[in-house]
């Protein structure tokens, strides 16, 4: 099977030349920067189309790459991607502290789900049970009941099948973001692998945006991108919801919309997944203000910029409550 590329609605056979061009649509726009591509970067097309996630895939990939590239695995364990969901017995996952006053009974707690300040419950049927624990705050707070294979199970786990309700391995791990692996696993070919950064921005950016966004299945039935395949276009998956506040983990629906999108700044841009500044929170590349002023310095030292003290933090009056739109304070 040739790979197929969708380039603006259009169907493109890509013939055995590896694709040089991605033309990315996103809201409507095609940027420059989106349709070139290093050269450098070539070998490497999408995992092949007829690759399958398969179970206890990272384990595999790990035995390899902590020999092949040590470095990645070492800072990809130290991060929060692989716990995002795990069994209920795992040692030191659970955090709540149960007696008779307890919303729910432990027993019942068959997965803990990690999602930023709380643990989410989820039982045998995969539903969530009726209290959440803030981390934060130590304490419990209400949770709704609810199917958690429509939003919650599909974000934590690889391979989430949507037929099945089954998963590959709990939590997000390394075909969560390099797509089905089984093929170069057998064959150690880089070609078989995906790599995010060969990726045009746009298409990039919707690896994470997988996860990192809130929005219908095109079909309307589920809260996350049914059907979504590595390195194909998001929007054909996912109706994004539009932005509505800080909190709500819609960090791709902010970006889209944000100039930085526009200019082909994407999440990996910024955001390390496993070596330098993964361990760092937000698992920022380089500390906040370093990073900033990697691209803006000459901004922030311009006259019309405000004189900032070095507690201030670009994110405090751009990234208001942590939301990705680089708003200027006070622009309409
Ligand atoms: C049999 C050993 C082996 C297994 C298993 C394995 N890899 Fe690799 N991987 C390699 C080797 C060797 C390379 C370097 C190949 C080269 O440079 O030609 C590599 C390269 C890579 C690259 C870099 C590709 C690039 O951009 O050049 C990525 C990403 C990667 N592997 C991810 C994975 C993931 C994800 C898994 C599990 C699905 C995995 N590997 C399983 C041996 C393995
Ligand atoms: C949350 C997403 C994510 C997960 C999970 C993930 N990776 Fe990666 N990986 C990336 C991105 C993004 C890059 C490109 C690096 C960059 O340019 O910042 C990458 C690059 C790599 C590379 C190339 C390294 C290099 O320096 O060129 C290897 C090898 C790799 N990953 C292996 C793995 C393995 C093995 C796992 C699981 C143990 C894994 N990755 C899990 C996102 C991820
Ligand atoms: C399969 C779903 C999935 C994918 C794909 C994914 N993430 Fe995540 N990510 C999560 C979940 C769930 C959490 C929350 C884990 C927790 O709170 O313990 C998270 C947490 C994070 C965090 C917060 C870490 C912290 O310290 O709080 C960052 C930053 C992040 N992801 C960035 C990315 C980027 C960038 C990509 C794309 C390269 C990506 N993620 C891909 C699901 C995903
Ligand atoms: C221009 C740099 C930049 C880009 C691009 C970017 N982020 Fe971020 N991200 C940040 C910064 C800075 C923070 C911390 C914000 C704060 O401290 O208030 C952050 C925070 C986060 C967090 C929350 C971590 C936490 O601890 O709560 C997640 C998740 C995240 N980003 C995911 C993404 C995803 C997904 C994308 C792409 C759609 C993306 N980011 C693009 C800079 C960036
Ligand atoms: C890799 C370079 C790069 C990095 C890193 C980066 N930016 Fe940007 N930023 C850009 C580019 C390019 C634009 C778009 C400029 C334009 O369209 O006028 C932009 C736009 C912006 C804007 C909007 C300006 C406007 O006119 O509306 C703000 C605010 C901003 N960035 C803040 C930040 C903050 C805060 C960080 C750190 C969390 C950051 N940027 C990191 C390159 C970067
Ligand atoms: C106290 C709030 C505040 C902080 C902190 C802050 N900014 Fe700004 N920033 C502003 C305001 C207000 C403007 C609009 C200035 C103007 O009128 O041009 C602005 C403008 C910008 C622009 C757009 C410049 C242009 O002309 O398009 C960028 C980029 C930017 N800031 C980056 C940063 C970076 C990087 C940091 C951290 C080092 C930072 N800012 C910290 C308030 C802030």
């Amino acid at each position: 099977m040739l790979p197929v590329i969708l380039t603006g609605g259009k169907v493109i056979r890509v013939g055995l030349t590896p694709v040089t061009k991605l033309a990315v649509a996103v809201a409507g726009s095609v940027t420059l920067s989106a349709v070139v591509l290093g050269v450098a970067h070539m070998a490497i097309a999408d995992p092949p189309a007829d690759a399958t996630y398969t179970a206890g895939m990272d384990k595999v990939c790990m035995v390899c790459h902590k020999v092949q590239t040590p470095a990645v695995v070492e800072a990809f364990v130290k991060t929060k991607h692989p716990y995002a969901m795990q069994k209920a017995d795992t040692p030191k996952a659970m955090l709540a502290t149960f007696d008779e006053d307890s919303p729910i009974r432990q027993a019942d707690v068959a997965y803990i789900v990690n999602d930023g300040s709380y643990q989410i419950y989820v039982d045998k049927d995969l539903k969530t049970l009726r209290g959440k624990w803030n981390k934060t705050a130590s304490k419990w707070e209400p949770q709704d009941v609810v199917d958690a294979t429509t939003e919650l199970i599909p974000k934590h786990t690889t391979g989430f099948n949507p037929q099945t309700h089954a998963w590959s391995d709990l939590g997000v791990t390394c075909e969560a973001c390099h797509g089905p692996g089984s093929a170069h696993a057998k064959t150690a070919d880089r070609t078989k692998i995906g790599n995010p950064k060969t990726l045009a921005p746009a298409r990039q950016a919707m690896i994470c945006g997988q996860c990192h966004a809130t929005g219908a299945s095109t079909d309307g039935t589920v809260r996350y991108a049914k059907g979504y395949k590595w390195g194909s276009d998001l929007g054909r998956y996912l109706v994004l919801d539009k932005v509505n506040g800080p909190g709500n983990k819609q960090q791709y629906n902010e970006w889209v919309n944000s100039k930085h999108s526009g200019a082909g700044v994407t999440c990996i841009t910024c955001h390390e997944m496993h070596g330098k500044g993964s361990d760092k929170p937000a698992q920022l590349k380089k500390p906040q203000t370093e990073l900033c002023n990697s691209c803006h310095a000459s901004d922030v030292a311009s006259p019309k910029h405000p004189k900032l003290t070095p507690e201030m933090s670009c994110a405090s009056c751009h990234m208001p409550q942590g939301m990705h739109t680089w708003v200027i304070p006070g622009a309409k």
